[in-house]
Order: structure tokens, then C-alpha cells, then sequence
């Protein structure tokens, strides 16, 4: 692995996410050996408005039972687990981050979904699978640690089949000026690789893709993101939340992306795309 790789591991490993995670579903009164998928929401679901953002996804996307999708960067795992009970699908995860792959794994067989779901610890840009053998592959908040971009999009074409879909929400590289730094994929510029949603939409294109459906989110993720920290500050951090995956400086990060996000510094994109013939 070269260094910029091992930085973005660095970014997300803790060495402590499963035992914080336990440590915080006790807390809140659940039973460890009766625990449903749903349960893990508030901290499977790494990206902006959460489960919200994946049930919107979801339906543009128009999923349906027995498709075979591939979460490229799927963290905790908390998408997939999702899409497959409420949609029937046959999911697969893949991670770069050793330690999110193991505590998806752990999520996993806590709710007793192990023969549904499978994960791979593996790079987006070299994904350990065959050409073709996905109709979905899904993607949310992963490319902004990538920079070849079109080396990303072109990795997911290989594994789609043709008129399959990849369908994203992504945060890319807003009107507003160089982003406030640490946020939750970077500390600083040196693994954050944001584009403007035009280039990647060029760069989309020349991967072998057709764009369907383009939705600017922005605003309503402001607005969403600016709820949240109120009820944060009035009631304080929920013992199940992002802040487990974020550190330290979990608030500073938070904050930043509201910031970002009121500031247009940042623009949030969902997007489903199809493979061409
Ligand atoms: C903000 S988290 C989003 C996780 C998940 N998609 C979600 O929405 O819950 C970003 C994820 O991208 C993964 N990632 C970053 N670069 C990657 C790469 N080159 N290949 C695979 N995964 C990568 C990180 O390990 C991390 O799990």
C-alpha cells in the first residue's frame, strides 16, 4: 500500500469502533443477542442524512429483489444491510479500511444476517471481482479520498453489467471556496479530492456511463445537517452516533460540514447513472 492509502486508513481506524459501538448499544438498554439491523442506524450509516439519504437512493434507483449490488467503500456495512432486508437484494461490501470491513463483519452476525451479506477488504480501484457480475453498483461519500478519478468510475464499469446502474450520493467540490478542514474523510487537503460536479460528470461519461438522474442536495442537506446539531447542542451526542467514527474532534468535523455546506464550499449529488451497451 503507498502512503496516501495508508493516510486514509489512518483517517478512519480507531482500534476501538466495535467495543464503542457494544459499549453504546448497552448503554442505551438494548440486548446484545437480540438485536435488529435497525438498532445500528444512528452509526452504520457513515454519510449525510444517513438512512434518510439511503431510502431516497434506493427508490431513484428503482431497486428490485435478486438484483446483485456492490457497495463500493461501504464502511460499517449499514447500507447493505439495510437494502437487503427492505429490498430483497443480494449485497456485497467492499472496503479499503481493515477495521470497518471487521466491524461490518461483527455487525453482521449480531443480527444474524451473516448468510446475506458478504464483505471484502479490498481498494475501489482494484475490486476483486470478475468483469460484469453486478446489475447495481452503489457508492456513497467514498471518491472525495480518491483521486483518480476516472481510474474509480472505470472500476465500477468493469464489474456492471451492461444496462447496469451506478447509482451514488457524493459530496463534491462546491462554488463557495477551498472546504474548512478537518472533516469526516480528511484532516486536511492531502487525502481530500474533491471535483466539481461538472468535471465529474465529464469524467463519468468517459467511464462508459449514461447519466439518468442528477439531484442537487445541497441545500436540503444544510438544512438537514443545521437540525441535527440543534438537537445536539440541546440534548447532547446520542450514546449511538457518527461522533463514535469521528475522534476527537468529532464537533469541529461536524461543524465543518455544515459550514461547508452553507458556504457552498461543498455540493451534495445523487445520481443514478447506466452502464452502456
Ligand atoms: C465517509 S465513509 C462512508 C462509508 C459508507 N459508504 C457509508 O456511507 O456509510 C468513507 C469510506 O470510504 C472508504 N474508502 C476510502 N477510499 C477507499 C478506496 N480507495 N477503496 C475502498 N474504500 C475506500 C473508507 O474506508 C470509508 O469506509
Amino acid at each position: 500500500m503507498n502512503e496516501a492509502t495508508n493516510r486514509v486508513i489512518a483517517n478512519y481506524e480507531s482500534g476501538h469502533i466495535l467495543t464503542s459501538i457494544l459499549t453504546a448499544l448497552l448503554a442505551m438498554g438494548k440486548d446484545l443477542n437480540h438485536l435488529v439491523a435497525t438498532d445500528l442506524a444512528p452509526v452504520d450509516e457513515f454519510h449525510i442524512r444517513g438512512r434518510e439519504s439511503t431510502t431516497e437512493l434506493a427508490n431513484l434507483a428503482k431497486l428490485e429483489r435478486g438484483q446483485r449490488l456492490l457497495d463500493v467503500g461501504c464502511g460499517l456495512g449499514g447500507s447493505v444491510r439495510y437494502l437487503c432486508e427492505e429490498f430483497g437484494i443480494i449485497a456485497t461490501g467492499v472496503d479499503l479500511t481493515g477495521e470497518y470491513i471487521d466491524t461490518a463483519v461483527a455487525l453482521t452476525d449480531l443480527v444474524g444476517m451473516q448468510n446475506q451479506v458478504s464483505f471484502w477488504q479490498a481498494s475501489a480501484l482494484e475490486l476483486p471481482f470478475e468483469d460484469e457480475v453486478f446489475d447495481v453498483v452503489w457508492t456513497e461519500h467514498v471518491q472525495m479520498n480518491i483521486a483518480d478519478k476516472l481510474a474509480f468510475y472505470r472500476e465500477m464499469n468493469r464489474v456492471l453489467r451492461p444496462g447496469g446502474k451506478l447509482v451514488f450520493h457524493d459530496i463534491f467540490q462546491g462554488e463557495g471556496g477551498d472546504v474548512h478542514f478537518p472533516v469526516p474523510w480528511a484532516p486536511g487537503p492531502e487525502i481530500s479530492h474533491l471535483v466539481t460536479p461538472e468535471s465529474v460528470k465529464t469524467i463519468i461519461t468517459e467511464a462508459g456511463f449514461e447519466i439518468l438522474q442528477w439531484e442537487d442536495k445541497t441545500v436540503y442537506s444544510n438544512e438537514w445537517f443545521l437540525a441535527m446539531l440543534a438537537k445536539i447542542k440541546v440534548s447532547g451526542p446520542p450514546p449511538l452516533g457518527l461522533h463514535l467514527l469521528l475522534g476527537d474532534e468529532a464537533k469541529t468535523k461536524l461543524g465543518n460540514v455544515q459550514r461547508n455546506l452553507a458556504e457552498n464550499r461543498i455540493a451534495v449529488v445523487q445520481a443514478v447513472c447506466v452502464k452502456l451497451q
